[in-house]
């Protein structure tokens, strides 16, 4: 636990407006600001913060928190990495006591761990027995100077290579599991290696941590590839493949391609700016941490139907965080690996600077699905052009391409903007009727994960929140709260824990505001909580000391309510007495 005191020079010195600023591009509305929200796709900005509160809460995907959990969220870090971020920040040093944080050394002696399973399996890989994968690493044309800058590796057949080297490092098998090096036995007893006969490639993290590792075959058994799982360090959905290096090439773009061979190949090829995901689809994760390093995005995907989808995935996330983007079609349906193979390097870079920018790519591919020398596949093609220019926000980039699209097929200039200005109106209908369908949507998930009594007792659960945000906003309430409202007669498990915690806090003189609750509670707890807030703050600031109380009462007779559900156990002058109560209330 961080004392309080710490925790609340740290919120003071990383004011939330500073920090999110780096993230979001915020303007003033009131006393609040607002942006575009950097956790979901967004044209129409319903990011809030709220400096009073030092919180931030989106009315579009239901993200909300203090500013550390703004912090967790954006950039995928554990409660105390986002604190030492923030610290690091602010030139603050973190208080001793934590230093023993058991989730924070679990992860160092994961990270630990996949360090030594990576040394091993490049020291192998130039000893006699692991001659085998240094002749693949050669055959697919890699040099000794690309496989020492990956750290390329590997792990020969067998079934206890990396568990007794690590065992002999001191690590316990326990630690081997949780690192994906190792699995358990199925007779329960002992674990054995994963990866076996591949050759490996680890995973490097921006920070420079091998956080995860791919394998591949040596010939054309299956699966192909294996990959780590999720771990306590390794989200796959969050990591790009050398995004360690190609954040530090001075290419303003990335280069995005499906395997992370290929990434090896262009990056000894001189293309040092690729990335790939790993193992699975492209993520809206993947988009914005690219968008983080740079401005542009140049796609590289196989010319197959998979790999067409998987470009208008890309293109579709990409789109969202405002990055630039190209699209780069290697002829003969091959990779990008297999192409500099065969054709060099400067071919491909000739390649890469004729790409098409997105739209134009869309366009292609959509002319190649209609039949342009009839008038009907015109008429086809062009709703469909329209519609998809109908989704660009920028409008002179969409009169641009309206005036290439009059030209290239002879039609009026007139009849596209008619047709575009009705894509564009019923296009705002849609999104407006989305918007307000997902935030309510949105709030009610949250309520549901964090909160799930509140389905059952629907009145309770809302006074209590409403109390709850009152409280947190002006802990001053607890003076007449206190006396009122037993902490057994919140009716909702989450929401009287969080008021006993509160209550504790006010009772101790202590802080009772949200960032001292970021410790706890999780990202999506917080969100939930500091929706209490957000409620409060939207009926108006003039809620008062008597609206809180109002609420108590309401909590306190749902509560007598819910207890005289089970009357078996009552006296009959209890009944009596229940039901007299009963009539009060509805009265
Ligand atoms: P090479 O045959 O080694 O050149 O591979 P490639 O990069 O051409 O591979 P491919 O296009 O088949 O796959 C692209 C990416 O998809 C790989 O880098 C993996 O991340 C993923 N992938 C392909 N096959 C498998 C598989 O069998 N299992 C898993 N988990 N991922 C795979
Ligand atoms: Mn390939």
């Amino acid at each position: 636990m961080l004392p309080d005191s710490f925790l609340q020079e740290l919120i003071a010195k990383n004011d939330i407006e500073s920090v999110v600023s780096a993230y979001v591009s915020l303007k003033r509305r009131g006393r609040n600001l607002v942006g575009l929200c950097p956790f979901h796709g967004e044209k129409t900005p319903s990011f809030n913060l709220y400096p009073e509160t030092s919180s931030f809460y989106c009315f579009g995907c239901g993200a909300g928190g203090d500013v550390i959990t703004f912090i967790r969220r954006i950039e995928n870090l554990s409660y105390m990495d986002a604190v030492r971020l923030l610290a690091d920040r602010a030139g603050m040093a973190i208080p001793e006591q934590d230093r023993d944080d058991a989730g924070a050394k679990r992860r160092m002696r994961i990270l630990e761990a996949n360090r030594e399973a990576a040394r091993l399996f490049n020291k192998f890989l130039y000893l006699p027995g692991g001659r085998e994968g240094l002749e693949y690493y050669y055959s697919r044309g890699y040099t000794d100077a690309i496989i020492r800058r990956f750290g390329l590796g590997y792990a020969p057949q067998s079934f206890d290579f990396v568990r007794d080297n690590l065992r002999k490092k001191g690590f316990h098998d326990e630690e081997l599991v949780l690192a994906w090096l190792c699995a358990r036995n199925k007779s329960g007893n002992g674990v054995h290696d994963i990866f076996r006969n591949r050759v490996m490639i680890p995973i490097i993290d921006v920070r420079g941590n091998v956080i995860a590792f791919g394998g591949r075959v040596l010939d054309d058994s299956k699966p192909k590839y294996l990959n780590s799982g999720d771990t306590m360090v390794f989200k796959k959905t969050n990591n790009l493949f050398a995004l360690n290096f190609a954040k530090q090439s001075k290419q303003e773009s990335l280069i995005l391609c499906e395997g992370y061979m290929d990434v090896i190949a262009l990056h000894q090829a001189g293309f040092t700016n690729a990335v790939a995901a790993l193992g699975t689809s492209f993520t809206a994760e993947h988009a914005r941490l690219m968008s983080r390093y740079s401005d542009e995005a140049i796609l590289i995907f196989d010319a197959d139907a998979a790999g067409k989808k998987g470009a208008q995935r890309a293109i579709n996330l990409l789109r969202e965080t405002g990055m630039r983007i190209r699209l780069v079609s290697i002829p003969d349906g091959k990779d990008p690996d297999e192409f500099i193979k065969k054709n060099g390097a400067e071919r491909f870079k000739l390649l890469v600077e004729r790409a098409a920018n997105d739209v134009e790519y869309q366009l292609m591919e959509l002319g190649s699905r209609h039949l342009l020398d009839t008038s009907e596949g015109k008429v086809n093609y062009l709703r469909e052009a329209v519609q998809l220019l109908a989704g660009l926000t920028d409008p002179l980039e969409r009169d641009v391409y309206i005036s290439r699209l009059a030209h290239d097929l002879s039609v009026s200039k007139e009849a596209l903007q008619e047709r575009l200005k009705y894509q564009l109106e019923r296009r705002k209908k849609v999104q407006q009727e989305k918007q307000i369908t997902q935030v309510v949507q949105r709030s009610e998930a949250t309520r549901k994960v964090v909160n799930a009594e509140a389905a059952k007792h629907l009145r309770a659960a809302n006074a209590e929140e409403s109390l709850l945000g009152l409280l947190l906003l002006n802990p001053d309430y607890f003076g007449k709260i206190e006396p009122i409202l037993k902490t057994e007669e919140l009716v909702t498990t989450f929401n009287r824990t969080l008021y006993e915690k509160l209550l504790q806090r006010y009772r101790a003189g202590a802080a009772v505001e949200l960032s001292v609750l970021a410790e706890e509670y999780d990202p999506d707890e917080m969100a939930y909580i500091t929706g209490m807030l957000r409620d409060s703050r939207e009926r108006g600031t003039t809620l008062s000391v008597d609206d809180a109380v109002q609420y108590a009462r309401v909590i306190k007779k749902e509560h007598q309510l819910l207890a005289l559900k089970e009357p078996s156990a009552l006296t009959p002058e209890e009944i009596q007495e229940k039901l007299k109560l009963m009539r009060d209330m509805k009265s």
